[in-house]
């Protein structure tokens, strides 16, 4: 039997993606971001999401066949992300795929977004090595996840519980006056600056915080921390050491993350730590990474960039893996679920 031709739609935040997939290998992979229209809002604007997928889905499904070369016949299943996102968003790839489904008459999954940050790197680098941690930092998410089967064993270990880890970088680029979405700029700037300048908080690592949050992170802290030491410094006239408050900042994020993804390799017995969404791109987290996971003989996977932003090929990568195991379909009632668990 040959392996089965997933298409895989995405819109749970700002990017609309569509992919086709054929087992673990990606043949056509179109995203649309609509970043630029809410660069001005320093955020992501909900409304304008939903509105922008509207407009980018059915050209995005024609882009990915035409790259694949193959047509919307010819796939086995359609898999979409039903959760967790913004409400709205959400609902325009489900509303999408359905219709897919239904007009095509091809089996549907419903994705969790999160578990496909993972399964997508079964892409780039194979089959996934269990048990594995993985650390997923992005605009809207900060989670680590124990994968002890990408299809049916997926469980949470931690999350944020405030900010996210992108959220927190874009909020102190907009302290340091650089452009929306900070985290590129910040990640530039600090590789001039001296990381150990200023000492910046780390959230929930120490005493009782640590014991209750052992795997949580928390970010709303530190980026009052920073605005705090900005503001004071502005205050008093005193010029603003722009390099060295991002590169302390970017140590601190770096330094809490890695500690912690490290921590829940070695207690859970993962050999591999996966780091997904578009905060893996920064330069430190990954470097720290490697050099913290090296110490304690794990070894990191991380996706190609294209492939740990928000995108379709992740949806089908999954979705793949699911119609090889065997999964059952969900129904054309499939609902989406913006605060959907683990
Ligand atoms: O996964 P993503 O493209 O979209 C979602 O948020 O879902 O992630 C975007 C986030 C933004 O907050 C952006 O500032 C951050 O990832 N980011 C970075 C870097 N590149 C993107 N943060 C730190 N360093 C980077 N090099
Ligand atoms: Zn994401």
């Amino acid at each position: 039997p040959h392996a089965p031709l997933v298409l895989g739609i995405e819109s749970s935040c700002d990017e609309t993606g569509v992919a086709i997939v054929r087992g673990q290998e990606l043949l056509g992979n179109a995203v649309a971001s609509s970043v630029e229209e809410h660069a001005r809002f320093g955020g992501v604007i909900p409304e304008i999401a939903s509105r922008a997928h509207l407009e980018a889905m059915v050209p995005m499904i024609d882009q990915a066949c035409t790259e694949a070369g193959v047509r919307l016949r010819d796939v086995d299943a359609i898999a979409v992300t039903s959760g967790p996102g913004l409400a709205g968003a959400l609902l325009v790839g489900v509303a999408a795929a359905k219709t897919l489904a239904f007009a095509l008459d091809k089996p549907l999954y419903g994705i969790n977004h999160l578990i496909a940050h993972v399964g997508v790197d079964v892409l780039d680098h194979g089959r996934l090595p269990t048990p594995m941690v993985a650390l997923l930092v992005s605009g809207g998410h900060t989670n680590l996840l124990l994968v002890k089967d990408i299809c049916t064993d997926v469980v949470s270990l931690g999350q944020t519980i405030d900010d996210a880890a992108g959220e927190a970088y874009d909020k102190v680029a907009r302290l340091l006056d650089l452009p929306y979405p900070g985290g590129p700029h910040i990640d530039r700037l600090a590789a001039q600056g001296d990381p150990r300048a200023i000492a910046f908080p780390r959230g929930l690592t120490s005493g009782r915080d640590m014991q209750r949050h052992r795997y949580d992170f928390s970010f709303s802290g530190l980026k009052t921390a920073v605005a705090r030491w900005v503001e004071t410094r502005r205050a008093a006239g005193a010029e603003i050491p722009v390099a060295d408050v991002a590169a302390s900042f970017q140590e601190a994020v770096a330094d809490v993350l890695t500690r912690k993804a490290v921590l829940a390799c070695v207690e859970n017995g993962a050999t591999h730590l996966l780091i997904g969404g578009g905060v893996a791109a920064n330069g430190r987290l990954r470097a720290l990474a490697e050099q913290r996971c090296a110490e304690a003989g794990i070894t990191v996977r991380v996706p190609r960039p294209t492939l740990c932003t928000d995108n379709g090929a992740m949806v089908a990568a999954l979705g793949s893996q699911l119609v090889m195991a065997g999964a059952t379909p969900s129904p054309l009632e499939l609902p989406t679920d913006s605060s959907m668990p683990i």
